[in-house]
């Protein structure tokens, strides 16, 4: 624990999350309890962490390389030329986020869901588990393309489109109940991108933002998306910033424990 601690870039953030963060019987919130104490205990069927395994192990093995087109900030660590099992590695949601997005996608059924920033598709695959259509956008053609190679058989439906987020969204009228925003990690972006998508969701969609303490620009970015007043229900997951408009109830923030996070996050 102490070794992950060290190795771990945002550990004084990680510590202050460990201090403030709550279980379940802190909730006064209905909509919270229910998230803590039936949502993230949904368990996956077989069959679907059986494909998940295999979409995961091909990833983890493919080392071919390719030329990877950088946008946004949060591919910071590596070169133009990349191997498919680096981007991996870096990329790709992991561990205990990788079972909430699986888990929200199951209990809440989203029909509609989009996802910003595709990468390898690890993320949405683990939306699909909800049944619902999943629109998933990338400008990248050639990641996107290895999303696709190793993408498991479902059931539902899923749209890959090779797109930058901006113009992705200029376009699209579609309204969503679950958007998940992965990609281009910088707070100016953020708050545009959630700007720029009110008019595709409703009072009740919920918006998963990753990587909250990505940076300082992300991290001042989420205290500023808290305080919009359009955002009755906020949750914070440590990586993942969850934001609800639900404008029926009161404004509140809450600190959500979870188990598991170090060892998705080194
Ligand atoms: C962190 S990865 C996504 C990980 C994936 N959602 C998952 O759960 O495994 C971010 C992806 O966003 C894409 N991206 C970043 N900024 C973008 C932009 N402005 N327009 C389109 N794609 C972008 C990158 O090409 C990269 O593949």
């Amino acid at each position: 624990m102490l070794l992950c601690l060290l190795q771990m870039k945002n550990a004084y953030e990680y510590i202050k999350y460990l201090l403030i963060s709550q279980g379940r019987h802190a909730f006064h919130s209905p909509f919270v309890y229910d998230f803590k104490d039936k949502c993230l205990k949904m368990k996956m069927d077989f069959a679907f962490l059986e494909k998940q395994e295999k979409q995961l192990y091909s990833l983890k093995k493919d080392d071919s390389v390719f030329e990877m087109k950088d946008f946004g900030a949060g591919s910071r660590k590596m070169e133009r030329r990349r191997q498919v099992n680096e981007v991996f590695k870096n990329a790709a949601t992991k561990g205990v986020f990788l079972e909430v997005l699986s888990q929200i996608s199951l209990f809440y059924k989203p029909e509609k869901i989009l996802e910003l920033g595709t990468s390898l598709g690890v993320g949405t695959f683990a939306l699909t588990s909800g049944g619902g259509l999943v629109v998933t956008v990338d400008a990248c053609d050639k990641t996107q393309a290895f999303a696709r190679k190793y993408f498991p058989l479902v059931s539902s439906e899923v749209r890959f489109v090779n797109d930058t987020f901006d113009h992705f969204i200029s376009r699209d009228s579609s309204v969503y109940d679950l958007i998940f925003i992965d990609g281009h990690h910088d707070g100016t972006s953020l708050k545009r991108y959630l700007k720029q998508l009110q008019k595709n969701s409703h009072e009740e969609t919920i918006f998963i933002l990753d990587d909250i303490r990505w940076n300082r620009d992300m991290l001042r970015a989420w205290t500023e998306i808290i305080e919009d007043r359009d955002y009755h229900l906020s949750m914070d997951l440590f990586k993942f910033g969850i934001v609800m408009k639900r404008p029926h109830q009161q404004k509140q923030h809450f600190v959500v424990r979870l188990n598991g996070i170090l060892r998705s996050l080194l």
